[in-house]
């Protein structure tokens, strides 16, 4: 299974991906996982996406898809993938689009997790104080999320448009959005 987790920082991508990947045996593959991984590492690609990352922008749409190639080509991606965290605009999601008809395998569908600004704002407030994660601070997270209402929000038309948004609420227990998650790919998914 092939499916993009869609939503606004601090939405649960992420945490939902973690459970999910082991119900449906394919991988998480976060770009931002990657990237921190990258910045830890020391690696060339570290060095030079640390400043954009800590800023809260968006690191270079190049960069981005040399990554994922990279990733895709990986053994266990050929079962499919969690995707969290790309397409983050819509030179990415085309991007996505041609790499996949390129190999033959479509997305089976984007699912959106939908938060109000206020439990985000307090979700990310939370990590910040829990775990240091330098981008969680407040006037970077307000960075983030214009730089999604305004860069990633046209990716879910983009999905739409094509009948291949489900639309989740995203609020409640990680319990209860796993749940709903499920519900939603179990539609997706043939009979
Ligand atoms: P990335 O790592 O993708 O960050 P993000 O999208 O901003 O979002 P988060 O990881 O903060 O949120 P999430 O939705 O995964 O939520 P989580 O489960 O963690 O990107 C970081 C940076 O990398 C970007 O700013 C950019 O610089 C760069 N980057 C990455 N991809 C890129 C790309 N494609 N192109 C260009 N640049 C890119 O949950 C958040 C918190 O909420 C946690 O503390 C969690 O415990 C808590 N929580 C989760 N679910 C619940 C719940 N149900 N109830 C209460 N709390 C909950
Ligand atoms: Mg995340």
């Amino acid at each position: 299974m092939r499916i993009v987790l869609f939503g606004p920082p601090g939405s649960g991508k992420g945490t939902q991906a973690a459970v999910l990947k082991d119900h449906l045996g394919v991988p998480h593959i976060s770009t931002g996982d990657l990237l921190r991984a990258a910045v830890r590492a020391g690696s060339p690609l570290g060095l030079q996406v640390k400043a954009v990352m800590d800023a809260g922008q968006l690191v270079s749409d190049d960069l981005m898809l040399d990554l994922l190639a990279d990733r895709f080509g990986q053994p266990d991606a050929a079962a499919g993938f969690i995707l969290d965290g790309y397409p983050r605009n819509l030179v990415q999601a085309n991007a996505l689009d041609a790499m996949l008809a390129r190999i033959g395998q479509p997305l089976d569908g984007a699912l959106l997790l939908e938060v109000p600004h206020e439990q985000i704002v307090d979700r990310l407030a939370g990590r910040a104080a829990a775990e240091g994660r330098k981008d969680d601070d407040p006037d970077t997270v307000r960075a983030r999320l214009r730089v999604y209402a305004e860069q990633t929000a046209p990716v879910a038309d983009f999905y739409r448009r094509r009948g291949q948004l489900t639309e989740l609420d995203g609020t409640g227990t990680v319990d209860d959005v796993q749940g709903r998650l499920r519900a939603a790919l179990a539609a997706l998914a043939p009979a």
